[in-house]
């Protein structure tokens, strides 16, 4: 488990939008371990899946496109179902693109 944030997230619900790996897993353990309950939205839920096995009821895991309205509506419900409400958004699913050398 990475280092502990210095803030306290008891009671507080987080969605991290492309949770699935690199910075987003990492938000997503960080936040975890502050106290908040996380849910991870992401198109590729395949690397969440195992996060969530070891982390348990204080994460979940929703398959999301971020492009599609609905899908983003559903999640939001889902996730206001399972935790009850909703503090924080990391909006943070993205494609990097090719940097261009000047
Ligand atoms: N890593 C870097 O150096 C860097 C630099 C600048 C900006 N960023 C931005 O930070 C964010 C995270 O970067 P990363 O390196 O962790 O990327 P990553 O590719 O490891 O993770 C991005 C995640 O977003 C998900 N995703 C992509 N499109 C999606 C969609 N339509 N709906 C839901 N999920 C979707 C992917 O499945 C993936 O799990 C990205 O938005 C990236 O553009 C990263």
């Amino acid at each position: 488990m990475a280092t502990a944030l210095a803030y306290d997230f008891k009671g507080r619900v987080a969605i991290i939008t492309g949770g699935s790996g690199g910075l987003g897993l990492a938000m997503a353990e960080r936040l975890w371990g502050a106290g908040a309950s996380v849910a991870l939205w992401d198109a590729n839920t395949a690397g969440a899946q195992a996060l969530a096995d070891r982390l348990g009821d204080r994460l979940m895991v929703r398959q999301v496109d971020v492009t599609s309205e609905a899908s983003v509506q559903d999640a939001a419900l889902a996730t206001a179902q399972r935790f009850g409400h909703i503090d924080t958004l990391v909006n943070n699913a993205g494609i990097l693109g090719p940097v261009a050398n000047t």
